[in-house]
């Protein structure tokens, strides 16, 4: 099988790549991907003679229908994908990840490959810290910030292009991901570095709001899985039974760094910010047999903190920049 995997050189879809060619051996992978800001070329350097690797914009028309004409399938992470980012300014958001992902579901339709579109939680809202509810693929859409308006609407273009013009695609929703190669703009590793600076880990608001925590190579695992044996035209909720108050991770962060469990400062709040999150997974654990493999938060955290330490050269030069932009907000 030849994949087309975009947005491989940012946080998930270079785990992706690694876990292919790990795990799948045979696969032809290109990766377009166009390097912004988030992505970053080195996430790939242990695979890079087994891959192909194309810059290129996922709006792109001419690109994406020359790699889409030569693929079997795509497997579609590329997405601006911070939420504070799209309150600062919404307009990438539109362009990556509405209208690019109308330029490869065109593609996809012009040429009868397969698509599965990588989306998140975020579409269906929040809930309430003591509702026992959890997202299931049947949650109405009620997305509450740009990014999270952006991702339903380019899964509300996937569901119309599958039903109207017969496109052979899939969809999941992930919850909160963490591991190696995340951009330190995110919660944990921006906490992570943060420590190793000796500068004191900042929580939004009061710290109460729940994500429901799921190691990278877990939900790529799930993906791999819905790519090559899901149904064609359902959309499967990917989650591990992680749910944690962001409290909690960052006093676990500080105990595991050797610290004291009240280092941390409150900053103002993200506006709009989703209270909490939570995943019912049974689809994909009935359907495709799909069981997480990082059971223990706890040593994923502390899997990932090493990583962090070990890797300075990869994080470093985004460092400044982020907490620069940070600054301006007042977090
Ligand atoms: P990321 O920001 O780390 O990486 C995004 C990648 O997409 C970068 O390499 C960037 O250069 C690339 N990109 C951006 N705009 C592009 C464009 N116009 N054309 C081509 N490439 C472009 O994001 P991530 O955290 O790895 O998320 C990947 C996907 O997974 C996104 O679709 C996101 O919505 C989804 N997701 C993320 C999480 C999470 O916890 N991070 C959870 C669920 C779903
Ligand atoms: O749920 C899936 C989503 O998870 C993905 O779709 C997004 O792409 C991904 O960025 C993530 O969104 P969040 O907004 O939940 O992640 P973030 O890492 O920005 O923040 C996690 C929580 O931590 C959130 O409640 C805000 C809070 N936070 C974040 C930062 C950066 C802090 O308290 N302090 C911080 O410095």
């Amino acid at each position: 099988m030849h994949i087309v995997v975009t947005g491989g050189a940012g946080f998930i879809g270079a785990n992706f790549v690694h876990h292919v060619v790990r795990e799948h051996p045979g696969t032809e992978v290109t990766v377009l991907d166009a390097l912004t800001y988030a992505g970053d070329r080195r996430s790939l350097d242990p695979v890079a003679d087994q891959i192909t690797f194309v810059t290129g914009d996922i709006a792109d028309t001419a690109t994406v229908d020359r790699l889409v004409a030569a693929a079997d399938a795509v497997v579609h992470f590329a997405a601006e994908s911070h939420n504070d980012n799209s309150l600062a300014d919404p307009w990438p958001f539109v362009q990556t990840n509405v209208v690019g992902t109308y330029t490869l579901l065109e593609a996809v339709r012009r040429h009868g490959t397969r698509l599965h579109h990588v989306s998140t939680d975020e579409v269906y809202g929040d809930l309430e810290l003591d509702d026992p509810a959890k997202f299931t693929p049947t949650t109405p859409y009620n997305p509450s910030s740009p990014y999270s308006s952006t991702k339903a609407s380019s899964d509300m273009l996937v569901r119309a292009w599958v039903r109207s013009f017969g496109v052979a695609a899939t969809i999941s929703n992930c919850s909160n991901n963490y591991g190696p190669y995340q951009h330190v703009e995110k919660f944990i590793p921006r906490q992570v570095t943060n420590v190793i600076d000796g500068v004191r880990p900042k929580l939004y608001g009061t710290g109460h709001n729940v994500r429901d925590w799921i190691h990278v190579d877990d939900h790529n695992a799930a993906v791999w899985e819905i790519l090559t044996r899901g149904q064609i035209g359902e959309t499967y909720l990917i989650g591990a039974d992680g749910e944690v108050d962001n409290k909690t991770v960052v006093q676990t962060l500080l105990e595991l760094m050797g610290q004291s469990p009240d280092a941390y400062d409150l900053v103002c709040d993200r506006p709009g910010h989703d209270l909490r999150y939570a995943i019912d997974a049974t689809r994909l654990r009935d359907e495709l047999g799909w069981a997480p493999r990082f059971t223990s938060f706890r040593d994923g955290l502390a899997a990932t903190v090493d990583w962090y330490r070990a890797n300075e050269a990869w994080w470093r030069p985004q460092k400044d920049a982020t907490e620069a932009r940070y600054a301006t907000l007042g977090r």
